[in-house]
């Protein structure tokens, strides 16, 4: 087993990737390349890119992962009894391609060059009622789209709960920060999981699986710049006319201000700021389903979100 390092990027297929361009910029990202049958973007961080769109029928093909080393690579090639192959895209890079048991196609890379960081937007100081540091000094943010830092998760509906976790496990060294039941917390769901970094914090989720018995893409998550950002983007997408799921509010588990987007093919994008870090000795929790659906502010989740 190897410990992945964060997720790398999502794969998704679509018929007019003008379109999607068009979205995603709207949306807070940054092309990084584009042939006549590939776009791939990319954000504030210097990963080469994290969001793949090749031409095609509408959906969504995959995820990958990020290794720690060529070394870990290796290993998990020869476990898998897979190749370690080339990886098309800006930044190069090797690849290991796998299936996951509900038909994903799940990469495992390495060895990709980073591009230049992007500049974050400068912030103003916060004054609120526990501080007034912002004196003399208006207030002038200047945004218009949302900044997308970073791809920060990506969730899934699976066939049998059960198994997706225990190849995902078995892999990839996720660990679990809270399990969903239903009623009695042996009536398992899903599970958030995070990356197993040791000492150093990793997202809440990297993965959500969701047992809903059908393999579906669920959604995927980008993390922006700050609350601020996340606002502006929210209302530059509405005024756009772009579809609204749900929003702004903030999670339960993750703890994250979120807001969710469909894309014109109708997959979930989540805008998402302030989330928990944990490290892998923070361990695992068990929680009600109505910690998933539920909010600590905003509206519970539409059904249309399952
Ligand atoms: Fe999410």
């Amino acid at each position: 087993m190897i410990k992945v390092d964060d997720i790398a990027f999502v794969r998704f297929s679509a018929p007019d990737l003008d379109k999607m361009e068009m979205f995603l910029k709207d949306f807070g990202l940054v092309r990084a390349h584009r042939d006549d049958k590939t776009l791939y973007m990319r954000g504030l961080d210097p990963d080469p890119y994290f969001h793949v769109t090749h031409l095609g029928e509408p959906g969504f093909i995959g995820l990958a992962f990020e290794a720690k080393s060529d070394g870990d690579l290796a290993q998990i090639a020869k476990s898998e009894d897979a190749k370690v192959e080339t990886l098309d895209g800006p930044g190069g890079g090797k690849v290991v391609r796998l299936t996951d048991p509900n038909g994903f196609k799940v990469e495992v890379v390495a060895a990709r060059s980073p591009l230049e960081k992007l500049d974050v937007p400068a912030t103003d100081l916060t004054n609120d009622a526990r501080a007034q540091p912002r004196r003399n000094h208006l207030k002038r943010l200047q945004l218009k789209t949302a900044h997308v830092k970073r791809l920060g998760h990506c969730v899934i509906n699976v066939k049998d709960f059960r198994a997706s976790e225990a190849w995902y496990k078995s892999r990839f060294g996720l660990i679990t920060s809270d399990e969903i039941f239903i009623g009695s917390e042996d009536q398992a769901l899903g599970a958030f999981m995070r990356c197993d970094r040791g000492d150093l914090p990793a997202d809440h989720h990297t993965m959500f699986m969701v047992g809903t018995g059908t393999p579906k893409f669920n959604h995927a998550a980008f993390e922006v710049v700050d609350y601020d950002d996340l606002m502006a983007g929210h209302h530059l997408l509405k005024s756009k006319g772009y579809v609204h799921e749900w929003g702004v509010g903030r999670h339960i588990l993750g703890s994250q201000v979120f807001d969710y987007w469909r894309d014109p093919w109708g997959h979930a994008v989540e805008h998402w700021t302030d989330g928990d870090l944990l490290t892998a000795s923070w361990g695992s929790r068990k929680a009600p389903i109505d910690d998933l659906v539920g909010v600590q502010w905003g509206m519970p989740a539409p059904p249309t979100m399952a």
